[in-house]
């Protein structure tokens, strides 16, 4: 089945020069734990990347007390205690909720124009597209299906249950979508940002899907300087070489 049209977002790391925005991944952290974490984990994610650079860039003191708040089975102590910056966030706390860390690289948002992938190249992979989109994509069940069917209905999600009367003769569907198992997790409003950052439904989709990203691809700022010397290196062999070859050549031509 397909998903639906999922939008073009521009986040500040997309392009040859693209940064990850400290505030916004702060602003994302914040509502990742006081919304998702309740039923996603993030199993990958060493808790004291909090602190890195070109990431949220919290404070030391800040990323002890925000591990604090886990607990985790210690082997050594063959007993349960409070999580440090050297473990990882906890895992999902509900067995179907897939784990979020690398979400984002996950699932692509643009597939286009006809399926070449060719979209991509301009717009990314858009896979935190896709989580916006999933996000602010919950509607009222359209008429065609019945009303005890399971799962909400999300006009992005495209691997759910899906109602046979809402198909067409040829199988074909006639809405978008599909039935998630995941209840629409944010509304607008959710939490309160210490910036007084705008917390409508849209604003915080991006700001969590931002902070999905860097979870992802954390090391993203690192790889695009280091591609961004290399072009500058070839660049400037290039010129040497031109010039170098134009002497070899000079007294034969
Ligand atoms: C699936 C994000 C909150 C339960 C997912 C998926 C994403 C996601 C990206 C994968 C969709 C896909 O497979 O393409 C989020 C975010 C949340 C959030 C960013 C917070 C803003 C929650 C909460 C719950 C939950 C609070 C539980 C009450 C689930 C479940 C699935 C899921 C059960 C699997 C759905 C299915 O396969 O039908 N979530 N989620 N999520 N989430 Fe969440």
């Amino acid at each position: 089945g397909g998903g639906g049209h999922v939008e073009d977002v521009d986040f500040s790391f997309e392009g040859p020069f693209g940064k990850f925005d400290q505030n916004q991944l702060q602003r994302g952290l914040k509502v990742y734990t006081m919304v998702c974490a309740s039923c996603h984990g993030l199993q990958y994610v060493p808790i004291r990347t909090l602190a890195d650079e070109g990431g949220p860039h919290l404070p030391a003191d800040q990323v002890r007390a925000y591990a604090e708040q886990f607990e985790v089975f210690d082997k050594e102590l063959d007993d349960f205690r409070p999580a440090k910056p050297v473990d990882h966030f906890p895992g999902s706390a509900l067995d179907t909720a897939p784990d979020l860390s690398l979400m984002a690289k996950k699932r692509a948002g643009f597939h286009g124009p006809l399926g070449s992938g060719f979209n991509q190249l301009v717009k990314g992979m858009g896979g935190p597209e896709y989580i916006v989109t999933l996000l602010t994509g919950y509607h009222e069940a359209p008429e065609c299906a019945p009303e005890d069917f399971p799962g909400s209905y999300n006009v992005a999600f495209a691997a759910g249950g899906y109602p046979d009367s809402c198909k067409n003769e040829d199988g074909s569907h006639m809405v978008p979508g599909s039935w998630i198992a995941m209840a629409q997790p944010l509304y607008g409003e959710d939490v309160d940002f210490d910036d007084g950052h705008d917390n409508s439904l849209h604003h915080t989709a991006e700001d969590v899907a931002a902070f999905l990203m860097w979870t992802a691809e954390p090391k993203l700022m690192a790889r695009k300087n280091a591609g961004l010397t290399g072009v500058i290196f070839l660049t400037l062999l290039s010129v040497l070489l031109y010039l170098t070859n134009k002497r070899i050549w000079a007294p034969i031509k």
